[in-house]
C-alpha cells in the first residue's frame, strides 16, 4: 500500500513511482523520530564538546580536584541523558538502517549508576596522575651500586621545580624514555658525574619505573575493573571486556586476533633471532642471556621492548643515517607540523584549520606535564588541536603525522550526524595516519624531504633494491614487528583479568609475565621475583584505561590500506589484479590527488556505515589481512633469512 502524507508528498510519490513500499508507519511516528534524532545529535555535539574541553585541561594542566569534580559531573549528566534519550529512542525502534545505528551506538555503554561514575572518575584520575606526575630521582653517586640505594620517587604533592644539588629527577615516562632509547644516557652520565656501565643505567631505569608506578596502582585498578563490570553486566554484557571488543564490531574479534598473530609470528621470531644475535655480541657480560632464549628486556630500546627502532645501525649499518638527517635539518615541531600537513593537503585533504594553529601544543613547555601525543576533536566548528612534545626526531614525525591522520579523519567525518562523527571503529582511526606515515617514509618521499640523495634511488647491480632500501625496511620493520606481539598482549592480559579467568592476586603480573615470555620472548631486566609487582600499569596505555588491540589491528590495516591506495595511484583502482611495478615500501603517496579522492570517500562516512564498507572502499576487501604486511617486509625477510643460515641461528625461544 502506498500511503502519501502531504508533509511528504514529494518524496513518498517519487518512491510510489518507483513501486517501493515507502514505510508502514503512521506519519507522526515518523516526524518524532526525526524530530529525536535531529535534538540527540544537537544535545550529544554539546556534551562532547563539554566533555573535550575538561579532557583538553586535564591533559594539560596538572591534575587538580577541581576539574576530576568537573569530569565527574559531566560524566553523571552525561549517563542520565543517554539513558532517557536511549529510552525514548527505542519507541521508534527498527526505523531505518541509519537511525538504528545511532540508536545502537549510543545505547549500547556499560550502564552506571552516579556513585558508580563518580568512584571511577577518582579511580581514573588517580591511576592517571601516578602515571604523568611521578619523578623518578637519585642522589648523585658514583657508586653503581648505590645508584638503588639512593633512588627515590616524587609524587604529585611532592613535585616541586626547587632540586636539591645533589638529586637529579627524571619526569615521568618522557625521561624515562629517553634513556631507554639511549639517547640521554651520556647526559645522565655526565650529570651523575661519573662513569657508569649503559646497560646498569637501562636495567635501573626500566625497574625504577615499575616499582615507581606498578605497586601504587594495583588496588585502585583492582577497584575499577570492579565498578566497570558492575555497569558492564547491568547492561546485559559478561564483563567489560566484552563491551570493549563490542566497540570495535567485529563478532569473532578473539579469533581474528589471534589468528593475525599467528600469521606473523614466524616474521617476529626471525627478526628476534637476529636482533638477540647482535644484542648478545653488544652486552657479552648480561646474565642469564642465552643464545636460544628470551631477550632482557631493557636492552631493546623502548620502555616496554615493542619499538626497536633505535638497534636498527647495529645491525646494518649504513652510510645513510635518516635520523641523523632529520636532527641536522633542525626543524623546529612547527615546521614538522606543517611539513605533516604539506603530505595531506597535496593528495588533496583539508589544511589544518586556524583553531588548529592557534590552539595545538607542539612544544614541551616547562609548565605542561602530559605529554602524550593526543589529537582532539573539540565538538566546535573548525576545532581541532594537536598535542605532541615533539623534538626533531624521526620518530616525532611519526607522531605528528599519526595524530594528524586522526584529525584529518574527524574533519572529514564533521559533515555527518554528531554520532557517526568519528573513525567507523578505533583500530581505523588509528590506522589513517600509519597508512600515510608508511608513505612518507618511502625513498622518494625521504629525498622530496631533503633527507636523502637521490642516488639511493638506483638498484644495485645484482638486485632491484639497494642496500638502502633494506636498511629502512630494517628500521621500519624494527618499529612496527615488535609492536605486534606487545599490542596482542595488554588486550589479551586485560581480557583475561576483566573475565576473572586471571586472579588479581599474585596471578596478575605472573601471567603477564608468562605472556611477555611465550609470545614476546623477553624477559625482566632482572632476576628479582616480579610476583608482587604489577608491571602492566608501567604502559601508559593501561593506567588509562584505553583499550589497545586497536593498534594491533591497525598495524595490520595500514598495511592493507597501503596497499589499496598505492594500486588506485598507479592503476586507479583498488581492486585491479595487476602486480605494483615496485616494491610495496617504494610507494609513494604524495601529490596523488586520486588517493585522496579515495581516503576522502571513505573517511567522510566516518562511522555512519560498519567498518568493513570501509575497508572494501580503500582495499577491495572487506576482511582483515595480514598478507600485505609480510608482502612489504618479504624482502626483509629474506635478507632475514640469509644472516639466520650464515650465523646458524636458532630462531625462538
Ligand atoms: C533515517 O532516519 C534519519 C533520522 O530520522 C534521517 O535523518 C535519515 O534521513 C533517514 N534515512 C533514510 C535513508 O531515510
Ligand atoms: C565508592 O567508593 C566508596 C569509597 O571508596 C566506597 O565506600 C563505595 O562502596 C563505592 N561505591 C561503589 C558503588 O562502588
Ligand atoms: C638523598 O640525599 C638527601 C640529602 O642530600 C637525604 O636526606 C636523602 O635521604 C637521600 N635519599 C636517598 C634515597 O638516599
Ligand atoms: C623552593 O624555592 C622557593 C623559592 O624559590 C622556596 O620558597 C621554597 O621554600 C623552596 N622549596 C623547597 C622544598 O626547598
Ligand atoms: C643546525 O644547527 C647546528 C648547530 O646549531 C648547525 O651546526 C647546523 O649547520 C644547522 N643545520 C642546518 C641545516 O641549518
Ligand atoms: C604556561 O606558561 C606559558 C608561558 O610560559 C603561559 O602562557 C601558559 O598560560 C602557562 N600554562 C599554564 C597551564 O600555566
Ligand atoms: C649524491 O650522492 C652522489 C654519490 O654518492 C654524490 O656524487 C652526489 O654529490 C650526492 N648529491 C648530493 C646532492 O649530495
Ligand atoms: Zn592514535
Amino acid at each position: 500500500m502506498c500511503v502519501v502524507f502531504v508533509s511528504s508528498i514529494f518524496a513518498s510519490l517519487v518512491l510510489c513511482l518507483l513501486g517501493l513500499e515507502v514505510t508502514n508507519q503512521a506519519q507522526p511516528e515518523v516526524d518524532a523520530a526525526n524530530r529525536w534524532f535531529d535534538q540527540m545529535n544537537l544535545e550529544l555535539k554539546l556534551l562532547n564538546h563539554e566533555a573535550a574541553e575538561d579532557a583538553w585541561q586535564s591533559s594539560t594542566l596538572p591534575t587538580e580536584t577541581v576539574i576530576v569534580e568537573k569530569i565527574s559531573q559531566l560524566a553523571v549528566r552525561k549517563a542520565h541523558w543517554e539513558r532517557t534519550t536511549c529510552s525514548r529512542g527505542q519507541r521508534y525502534g527498527d526505523f531505518n538502517a541509519s537511525f538504528d545505528r545511532a540508536l545502537n551506538l549510543l545505547c549500547r555503554s556499560a550502564r552506571h549508576t552516579d556513585e558508580e561514575i563518580r568512584n571511577m572518575t577518582k579511580l581514573l584520575a588517580y591511576l592517571q596522575e601516578i602515571y604523568t606526575e611521578t619523578e623518578v630521582c637519585v642522589n648523585r653517586s658514583c657508586d653503581d651500586d648505590k645508584l638503588w640505594k639512593s633512588t627515590f620517587f616524587k609524587y604529585h604533592e611532592q613535585v616541586s621545580n626547587n632540586f636539591s644539588v645533589n638529586e637529579l629527577c627524571l619526569f615521568g615516562e618522557p625521561d624515562m624514555e629517553r634513556i631507554m632509547s639511549r639517547e640521554t644516557i651520556p647526559l645522565f652520565k655526565d650529570k651523575m658525574n661519573c662513569m657508569m656501565n649503559d646497560q646498569h643505567i637501562l636495567s635501573w631505569a626500566w625497574q625504577s619505573w615499575r616499582l615507581a608506578v606498578g605497586p601504587p596502582v594495583k588496588e585502585s585498578y583492582h577497584s575499577l575493573i570492579q565498578v566497570m563490570n558492575v555497569g558492564a553486566r547491568r547492561s546485559g554484557f559478561q564483563d567489560i571486556g566484552e563491551v570493549w571488543r563490542a566497540e570495535l564490531e567485529m563478532p569473532n574479534l578473539r579469533e581474528i586476533v589471534s589468528r593475525l598473530w599467528l600469521d606473523v609470528k614466524p616474521l617476529y621470531q626471525k627478526l628476534h633471532a637476529v636482533v638477540r644475535h647482535f644484542l648478545k655480541k653488544k652486552y657479552p657480560e648480561v646474565k642469564n642471556f642465552q643464545s636460544g632464549g628470551q631477550i632482557p628486556a631493557h636492552l631493546l630500546g623502548d620502555m616496554w621492548s615493542q619499538n626497536w627502532e633505535t638497534l636498527t645501525a647495529s645491525i646494518l649499518p649504513h652510510e645513510v643515517d635518516i635520523d641523523r638527517n632529520f636532527r641536522n635539518s633542525n626543524c623546529s615541531s612547527e615546521q614538522m607540523v606543517r611539513k605533516a600537513e604539506d603530505f595531506y593537503s597535496s593528495m588533496g585533504l583539508p589544511m589544518m584549520t586556524e583553531s588548529f594553529w592557534k590552539k595545538s601544543i607542539f612544544e614541551r613547555a616547562h609548565n605542561i606535564t602530559k605529554c602524550h601525543g593526543t589529537a582532539a576533536n573539540m565538538y566546535d566548528a573548525g576545532d581541532f588541536r594537536m598535542i605532541t612534545c615533539a623534538g626533531n626526531s624521526m620518530n616525532d614525525f611519526y607522531v605528528i603525522l599519526h595524530e594528524m591522520g586522526h584529525i584529518i579523519y574527524y574533519m572529514l567525518a564533521a559533515n555527518q550526524p554528531t554520532v557517526f562523527q568519528d573513525g567507523t571503529n578505533s583500530a581505523f582511526q588509528e590506522a589513517v595516519g600509519d597508512t600515510i606515515h608508511l608513505a612518507a617514509l618511502s625513498p622518494s618521499h625521504l629525498i622530496r624531504l631533503g633527507f636523502l640523495n637521490s642516488s639511493y634511488l638506483k638498484p644495485d647491480s645484482d638486485d632491484n633494491l639497494n642496500r638502502f632500501d633494506y636498511s629502512l625496511l630494517l628500521k621500519i620493520s624494527l618499529t612496527k614487528i615488535p609492536a605486534l606481539p606487545f599490542s596482542y598482549i595488554m588486550d589479551q592480559y586485560r581480557w583475561n583479568l576483566f573475565d576473572g579467568s586471571i586472579g588479581f592476586d599474585s596471578d596478575a603480573n605472573n601471567y603477564f609475565w608468562y605472556l611477555l615470555e611465550s609470545e614476546q620472548g623477553i624477559r625482566p631486566a632482572s632476576e628479582i621475583d616480579r610476583t608482587g609487582f604489577f608491571d602492566a600499569a608501567a604502559k601508559y596505555h593501561f593506567t588509562d584505561n584505553t583499550p589497545y588491540v586497536r593498534y594491533f589491528l591497525a598495524n595490520f590495516l595500514s598495511f592493507q590500506i597501503l596497499e589499496g591506495l598505492c594500486k588506485k595511484s598507479i592503476f586507479g583502482d583498488v581492486k585491479t589484479t595487476q602486480t605494483l611495478p615496485f616494491p610495496l615500501h617504494r610507494c609513494d603517496l604524495y601529490g596523488s590527488k586520486r588517493v585522496g579522492r579515495l581516503l576522502g570517500k571513505a573517511l567522510k562516512l566516518g562511522r555512519s556505515q560498519h567498518w568493513t564498507l570501509v575497508l572494501e572502499i580503500l582495499t577491495g576487501s572487506s576482511e582483515i589481512s595480514s598478507r600485505p604486511l609480510i608482502k612489504y617486509f618479504a624482502p626483509l625477510t629474506e635478507m632475514l633469512d640469509k644472516i639466520i643460515d650464515e650465523w646458524q641461528l636458532t630462531v625462538g625461544w
